[in-house]
């Protein structure tokens, strides 16, 4: 049975991830603060605390065949409007976990021929308006994941970028605006899980190091004010 962890398991695309790799006959180690609904083995760990980093690589005994970074946060605005906290938890999130969680995990991964895929966004890709913190974090993994490829591909390690635009989850829920509640206008968290599935039924030497998965159409709604 090979093993995978996967962060950010409680919601969203990482949920969904967790979901589909139970499926697909995986033992599956999620993490989160949260525990998810999922028969899984959970470990409540922040992300942004190495020391619980280094605790999880403790507790997991088996080498990982896959490590998904999933976990992340967003917080949108005008640049100086946003909090130094909030945009200090959030580069911590998206960006130095994952770097770190794959650090702990890379010599294991290496020894098993294993994949790792960074969830990065469409915003990392692009000039994000109000929000270049946030996609700074995410143009900061996707080069992280193309370099680590180039440096750990001949010792057989997969490294993918998986890049969704707009995702139906509850990212959206503190944030001023989502998408319109059409399916033009949003992609669902499981064609992320299918995205998944799909890089890792490649046969072995076949690797696809990056995926984006957009909506048809960019139909974008502000909140009202409270
Ligand atoms: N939704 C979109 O439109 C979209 C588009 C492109 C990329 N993405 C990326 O996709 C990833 C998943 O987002 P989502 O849309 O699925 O949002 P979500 O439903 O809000 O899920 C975020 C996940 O990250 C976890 N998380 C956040 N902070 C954490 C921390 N400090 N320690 C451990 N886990 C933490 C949350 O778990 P707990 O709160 O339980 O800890 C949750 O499981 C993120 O990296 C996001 O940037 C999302």
């Amino acid at each position: 049975m090979k093993t995978a962890l996967v962060t950010g398991a409680s919601s969203g695309i990482g949920f969904e991830i967790c979901k589909k790799l139970l499926g697909l006959d995986y033992k599956v180690y999620g993490v989160s603060r949260n525990k998810p609904d999922l028969d899984l083995e959970f470990f409540q760990v922040d992300v942004t605390k190495t020391k619980e980093l280094e605790d999880l690589k403790k507790n997991i005994k088996e080498p990982l065949d896959l490590l998904i970074n999933c976990a992340g946060v967003g917080h949108f605005g005008q640049h100086e409007d946003l909090k130094p906290k909030d945009l200090e938890k959030m580069i911590s999130t998206n960006l130095t976990a994952p770097i770190i969680t794959t650090n702990i995990f890379l010599k294991d991964l290496k020894k098993q021929k294993g994949t790792v895929i960074n969830i990065t966004s469409i915003t990392g890709k692009e000039n994000a308006k109000f929000g270049a913190a946030y996609g700074a974090t995410k143009a900061g993994l996707e080069s992280f994941g193309k370099s680590l490829f180039d440096e750990v591909r001949k010792s057989g390690v997969r490294v993918v970028n998986i890049a969704p635009d707009i995702t139906d989850t509850r990212f959206f829920d503190e944030l001023m605006f989502r998408p319109e509640d059409s399916p033009e206008a949003k992609i669902e968290p499981q064609s992320v899980a299918n995205g998944v599935e799909f890089i890792l039924n490649q046969p072995e030497g076949t690797v696809i190091t990056e995926l984006t998965i957009r909506p048809q159409k960019i139909l974008i709604n502000k909140k009202p004010k409270l």
